[in-house]
């Protein structure tokens, strides 16, 4: 397949990537040797097994506890640096890359730790790789308002390191609109924003966040295609949705890849990209996930291209930036 050559060479942009969800399994081992940790699971294989989701929740349970591994400012970096070296062999130019400060200082690590550690290990790839990115402050939806809260004043002192802020973690019984001052706070400083929604939750998840937390990208999204007005909407107002197909398939979103609405959104008019959420957990990087949908969908150049240029105009990077990767 000609097209694969293609795929693997472009260079791609990435908006939809949790730093803790490429934690693979010999990273887990390692990080937790060297801090000192036991697991519930004897062997990087016997972890990996349990790399089977029921729905989005299962997922979070294992995600959750895991992440518990990372302590130091130097496991943070290190994590960082992990995936920029491999997603470098991806042609990966740009990511903007999630985080959960809330899994981490309710353990008790300093919020500059993982901050620190971060930002560091992303100005280390800017200059060995090349790779420009952003990092975006998630809220865990699931935690209350004033836990949002107290997270969104413990970052005032690193407001800098932040393009944007997210909400992530089990959506169901969690709308946006719990979330509404976080976000106002957020975007007076000047921050951008973005959320998880119609991942599991429906499209009135995504009417919320457009409309209470007025933010600029929907993560995911996939399932505004059952309110034909909001897809108008999002249509009009050329609102990117970032789409992350072996997510969908793994947390069985949707039933496989072959009845994966993605060319459906496309022909739409919506704009979509692809992305890859949590690839240690959902077997893919940016490029598994690009090579599993031309085939299972058998895109056509113009598809491709299309998802790869649509990442590029929704990130943030600024306009001179972008006419460089186009
Ligand atoms: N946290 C990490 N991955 C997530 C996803 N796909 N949905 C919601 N929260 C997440
Ligand atoms: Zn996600």
């Amino acid at each position: 397949q000609a097209l694969d050559a293609f795929i693997e060479a472009m260079p791609k942009v990435e908006l939809h990537l949790h730093i803790e969800g490429t934690l693979e399994p010999e990273s887990v081992f390692r990080f937790a040797r060297r801090n000192g940790l036991s697991l519930d699971f004897d062997s990087v294989e016997a972890l990996r097994r349990a790399y089977e989701f029921q729905n989005l929740q299962s997922f979070l349970d294992l995600y959750n506890a895991t992440m518990g591994v990372l302590c130091t400012e130097e496991d943070f970096y290190d994590l960082t640096w992990d995936y920029l070296a491999r997603v470098a062999r991806q042609n990966v130019v740009h990511t903007e890359i999630f985080f959960d400060p809330q899994g981490h200082t309710c353990r008790g690590i300093p919020f500059a730790s993982v901050v620190g550690g971060i930002t560091r290990a992303l100005a280390a790839g800017q200059q060995r790789f090349g790779i420009s990115s952003r990092l975006i402050l998630c809220f865990w939806r699931h935690l209350s308002e004033a836990e949002a809260l107290a997270t969104w004043e413990q970052a005032q002192p690193h407001l800098g390191c932040f393009a944007a802020v997210g909400l992530d973690s089990s959506e169901v019984g969690n709308p946006p609109e719990k979330f509404r001052r976080v976000y106002a706070k957020a975007r007076a400083a000047g921050l951008k924003a973005v959320a998880h929604a119609g991942e599991e939750g429906g499209p009135d998840y995504i009417w919320g966040a457009l409309d209470a937390l007025g933010v600029e990208r929907i993560d995911h999204g996939v399932r505004c295609l059952e309110d034909g007005q909001l897809v108008e909407r999002l249509v009009r107002e050329e609102i990117p949705l970032t789409v992350c197909p072996l997510s969908n398939v793994r947390l069985r979103v949707v039933k496989n890849l072959g009845s994966h609405s993605l060319s459906r959104m496309l022909a739409l008019g919506l704009r979509v990209c692809v992305n890859s959420d949590d690839p240690a957990y959902f077997g893919g990087y940016i490029t598994e996930n690009f090579l599993a949908v031309r085939k299972a969908l058998e895109l056509v150049p113009a598809q491709v291209l299309t998802l790869g240029r649509n990442a590029i105009d929704a990130s943030f990077l600024d306009a001179d930036e972008k006419t460089v990767l186009h």
